[in-house]
């Protein structure tokens, strides 16, 4: 099976990013991890690009050119697909536009309910009785683009903020890789 040359764009811890890796180590999974941009010099996932030898790239999202430092870099990799993976940064319609259709992204939450940030505070503030994650494919509008799945877990009383964390993380872990079997299954 030709794998998917794929860029996966991190901004902080990068579980994801780590769970992705280690997925696509199975022949059969349809993604090859070939690049990691990253807009934070800090961020923990970098650890998982140097470990696994993952060519990445650091981009300083305060420069005004940084998004085309990253086109040359998508292009230099032939990257034909791109997850984004707690990227903490609006991507630009210039770069949604050359990866039409082929940018996904993870989202703590059941959308389309609580898009954006601090989507476990305003789940617990809201006193939900479920939350969950979900998997979508990217368009020009913040957390909005269709959905590829989602799921979903109940809300303990006694959960916080932390708990939930953590709990919606696991579900990530499921929910991403299935999200890109979904895409590429061929019937
Ligand atoms: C995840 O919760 C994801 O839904 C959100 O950012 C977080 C990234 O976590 N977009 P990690 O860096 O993959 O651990």
């Amino acid at each position: 099976m030709v794998k998917k040359n794929t860029c996966v764009f991190i901004s902080g811890r990068g579980s994801n990013l780590k769970n992705l890796i280690s997925y696509s180590r199975d022949n059969s999974f349809p993604i090859k991890v070939s690049l990691v941009i990253c807009n934070n010099k800090k961020a923990n996932g970098i650890s998982y690009a140097k470990i696994n030898k993952i060519p990445y790239v650091l981009v300083n999202t305060k420069r005004p050119n940084y998004e085309n430092k990253i086109l040359l870099n998508l292009k230099r990799h032939k990257i034909t697909f791109i997850c984004l993976a707690g990227y903490m940064k609006i991507i630009s319609e210039k770069l949604i536009k050359s990866f039409k259709g082929d940018i996904i992204n993870i989202h703590p939450s059941l959308l389309p309910k609580y898009k954006g940030l601090n989507t476990f505070s305003r789940v617990l503030k809201n006193k939900e009785k479920k939350t969950g994650c979900t998997v979508h494919f990217v368009n020009e509008k913040l957390d909005s683009g269709s959905t590829i799945l989602k799921k979903m877990i109940f809300i303990n009383e006694t959960d916080d903020e932390v708990i939930l964390r953590q709990k919606t993380q696991k579900l990530e872990h499921r929910a991403f890789p299935e999200a890109i079997i979904k895409i590429f299954r061929k019937y």
